[in-house]
Formats: C-alpha cells, structure tokens, sequence
C-alpha cells in the first residue's frame, strides 16, 4: 500500500487530548514537533508491516509514544525551554529530565508498558551514552529506537528560532553518519527504504 494513502496516526481519547492541548499551550513548538514524529513514526511502521517485517510492533503504540515523547516538557521551566542559547550544565541537567517525567504520567497504566518505556528512553544511544539509564544496541526497546530516529528527522527538517531547515537527503545522511553511535544500523537502513519509497 502506498504509505501516502495511509490514515493518520490515531487520535488519542479524551484525557490523552487534554494533555496534548496543556503541551500546545506550553510549547507550540514541540506540540507540532511531537505530531509530525507520531504520524511519521505510525507511516513507517505501517511500512515495516507491508513488507512483513518488526510484525510483532504494533504501530498505534509506537505512534502513541512518539505523541507523547516530550510531554515532559511540561514541567521544564520556560527559560530554559525557550533559551535560544546553548544550555549550562545544570540546565542541560533540567531539560533532561524531561524524558523520565514523561514515563512517570504513563508508567501506571498497565496497558502502557510499552508506550511509556518509549518515553522513557527516547534519547539513549545505540552506543551507551545517551540518558537516563545509559542503555545499548537491542537493551533499548524497540519503540524508543524508532522515535529517536524520528526524533532526529524532525528536529533537522523543521525550521526553528535557532536553525534553518535541513533537507530530508541532508538529514538521512546525518542520521546514516550517526548509525552503529547514536542509532540502531538496522533501523537506520529500514528508515533510508521507507522515505526512499515514500518519495517515489
Ligand atoms: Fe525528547
């Protein structure tokens, strides 16, 4: 199926809304940032599954947590959520924490094991040295090594105060740089196939 015929990543029930429109009210910024990763995120793995691979990762969940990847952000103060400079130390510290607040609205809900995990653990690295726990390669669940790819994309495509928009080519070849450090090389190679095949 051409993944451009595909519906959008679900809407979330009414309190997942609520959430989303506290999000918007924060930050316009990652509320849109955070739509753009799940519907991209939701089009990939519907990918995977048309060419019956990663069959057992239901993408409704990976797009789910991609919605809500950087609710945490709610509790990062302004100033520093808005700084158009590089953070200190201890601010960088603030900011990343952003990761684990967002697992602790979810991480109750036995239904959303695996979403919150994605959260949690959307900014480790293939190599070890991302945050919070310092995961690597497959220990880090399957979602979150989805959304930080998607993550990335966006985060170079869209323009920001602080940065002009990437191309998609120019991003691609960023995150391909990064394969095997900061992303899983498997998944890389299977996002260059899905957005080869979405742009043709
Ligand atoms: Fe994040």
């Amino acid at each position: 199926m051409d993944a451009r015929t595909l519906p959008s990543a679900p809407v979330p029930g009414s309190l997942e809304n609520t959430l989303l429109e506290l999000l918007r009210r924060k930050s316009d910024e990652t509320h849109a940032h955070s739509s753009r990763v799940s519907d991209l995120a939701w089009e990939w793995v519907e990918h995977m599954h048309s060419r019956s691979k990663w069959l057992e990762v239901s993408a409704s969940e990976v797009a789910l947590s991609a919605r809500f990847h950087d609710i945490g952000k709610m509790a990062v103060s302004d100033a520093i959520l808005n700084k158009s400079g590089p953070l200190s130390a201890v601010e960088r510290e603030q900011m990343n924490e952003h990761s684990r607040i967002g697992y602790e609205l979810f991480c109750n809900v036995s239904s959303l094991e695996q979403v919150s995990l994605g959260i949690l653990h959307h900014h480790e690295r293939w190599d070890g040295a991302g945050y919070p726990a310092g995961l690597r390669g497959n220990e880090i669940p399957f979602l979150a090594r989805v959304i930080g790819i998607v993550d990335a994309f966006d985060a170079m495509t869209s323009s920001r105060c602080y940065q002009r928009a990437r191309s998609e080519s120019a991003a691609l070849e960023e995150i391909h740089l990064n394969r095997g450090s900061q992303f899983c090389p498997e998944l890389v190679e299977d996002f260059a196939q899905f957005l080869n095949a979405r742009n043709t």
